[in-house]
């Protein structure tokens, strides 16, 4: 009886619950992790928080103070993508040891920040990659495929490795997953900012869903006020983008269960946040 106890105990001690939050935009989106975190990590016994913050500075870029507030919140670890260079004073950030916060790992050699973050779970090494992808993105990055390849012989063999894959196409996001999904425990995709209905466990092993979605206002296109979009469809011309910085709030986000060997559960987390500002 107490032999069974033990295993139970050690068997669980080994299971991290890894929450994965889509694109945390502007003030409304920092609004809705600091009001819902703190008591769903909690709640969920929840011992990894990881966010995408590429939008989380007014929109784009991210800031040292933006980054603190998410800290203070409860993220342990912050990805991004292409919008993550916005904001001049946010790029020093990626080269700071204080911060951890990745940009894609396949950007040209020479470009700040890293790809590749190593740190420790409940003393289990746990190992977050970013990625980018190349379909319907405008900028030329190296494959992401076969940056992942390089990228994992230099992890940890006993690493539990996730992966945020920030890409437009949801082909090039499947198919990443099940490239990667027998060797990642837990795969993400971002960018859309419009959460996917597939999270599925991919070639019996990693978690996988094509794109996390958005924290951040619910009455907007992707975090952005309506009319100024509408206009720019309506005539071809540029609109000045303005945040929706007031009302509801939606909280997109997945909860995965993750052992050494395999991720044994994932589950879409979403919440809507229906405060008005102040
Ligand atoms: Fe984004
Ligand atoms: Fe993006």
């Amino acid at each position: 009886m107490q032999d069974k106890n033990l295993k139970f105990k050690t068997q669980n001690s080994k299971l991290l619950k890894v929450l994965f939050i889509g694109d945390v935009v502007g003030k409304s989106g920092r609004r809705g992790v600091k009001e819902i975190l703190p008591a769903l990590r909690k709640e969920r016994g929840i011992d990894l928080v990881i966010a995408n913050i590429e939008n989380i500075a007014h929109g784009k870029g991210i800031s040292e103070p933006t980054v603190r507030e998410m800290m203070g919140a409860g993220v342990d670890a912050f990805t991004s993508g292409n919008h993550v260079w916005a904001k001049k004073e946010g790029i020093f950030l990626l080269d700071n040891p204080e911060f951890p916060i990745l940009r894609p790992a396949n950007y040209p050699p020479g470009v700040p920040g890293r790809g590749m973050l190593e740190m420790s779970v409940k003393k289990q090494p746990v190992v977050i990659i970013n990625l980018i992808g190349r379909v319907f993105m405008k900028d030329d990055f190296d494959d992401p495929f076969r940056a992942f390849d390089s990228l994992l012989k230099t992890a940890p063999k006993n690493a539990i490795i996730i992966v945020d894959f920030h890409a437009e196409a949801t082909s090039e996001k499947r198919a990443f997953g099940f490239y990667a999904g027998d060797r990642a425990h837990l795969i993400c995709g971002t960018h859309t900012h419009v959460g996917t209905a597939d999270t599925v466990i991919v070639n019996g092993r990693a978690g996988y869903v094509t794109d996390a979605g958005m924290t951040g206002a619910e009455d907007s296109i992707l975090g952005v006020a309506k009319d100024g979009i509408i206009a720019q469809f309506l005539t071809q011309l540029h609109a000045r983008h303005t945040m929706v910085d007031a009302g509801a709030v939606i909280f997109n986000s997945v909860l995965a269960e993750i052992t050494v060997g395999k991720c044994v559960k994932i589950e879409r987390c979403d919440m809507i946040l229906n405060k008005e500002r102040g």
